[in-house]
């Protein structure tokens, strides 16, 4: 098992109905199935071919009945209430359309790959109570938001972009994620690069990690 996908596990609570929605190899599946954490799983995958996989590591599993495979865009093939989805691996554009066509989850674990910005975004605007929104590290950085389809709650501009949990309480790993942005940001400036962002719009991102960096140290 690899470091990102433990973490993910270690987010996975008890459920009734787990979906694990775009599940490739069903590795998070098979957490939830050994370990007892649910009656019930779906192992979702718009291809084909990555739902195999799952199906076979589950093979016992789905000759049980307890896990059912379904090929589908999302949770669309799912006709029962899942109270715990995951959606791990995708974009968070994607994420959120996914779950722009479902009343949201009781309980979701979230780790998409960019754009966590707009998922946030969604997700209070939708209605969603967020219980964890930080950044780890597994090789590269990763996104991860645990929260729960009810309650509500509010979100600043910055805890949009950055994370509520990474600038309320940072960790290592979101300082050297800062630090590894800052040294990108600079390499590009020196380099006097010309395609994507103009200068003026990298120096204003690195002027912004500077001051967030700045504040995290001031508390330390
Ligand atoms: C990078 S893999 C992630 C696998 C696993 N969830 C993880 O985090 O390790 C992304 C998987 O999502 C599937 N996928 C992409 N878009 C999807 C969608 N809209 N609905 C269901 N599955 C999707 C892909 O086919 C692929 O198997």
């Amino acid at each position: 098992m690899t470091g990102r996908i433990a973490e993910i596990c270690a987010c996975l609570t008890p459920a009734h109905v787990f979906a694990d929605v775009g599940c490739d190899h069903g590795y998070m599946t098979r957490y939830m199935l050994k370990n007892n954490l649910c009656e019930r799983a779906y192992i979702s995958d718009i291809s084909a071919g990555s739902l195999e996989k799952a199906r076979t590591l589950l093979n016992a599993e789905v000759e049980a009945g307890r896990c059912i495979p379904v090929v589908a865009d999302g949770l669309d093939g799912i006709k029962e209430p899942c109270d715990l989805v995951l959606i791990a691996g995708l974009g968070g554009e994607e994420t959120v359309k996914i779950l722009s066509r479902v009343p949201l989850p009781k309980r979701f674990v979230l780790q998409p790959m960019k754009n966590t910005d707009k998922l946030r975004a969604f997700l209070i605007e939708r209605g969603a109570k967020i219980l964890c929104d930080y950044t780890f590290e597994d090789g590269k950085f990763y996104d991860l938001i645990v929260g729960e389809g009810e309650g509500g709650d509010r979100y600043s501009d910055f805890e949009i972009k950055y994370g509520r949990d990474n600038l309320r309480s940072p960790s290592a790993a979101f300082c050297r994620f800062l630090a590894a942005e800052q040294g990108k940001l600079r390499a590009r400036l020196a380099r006097r690069e010309v395609r994507g962002e103009s200068r003026d719009e990298m120096r204003a991102k690195l002027y912004e990690l500077e001051v967030i960096t700045d504040a995290i140290e001031a508390t330390l």
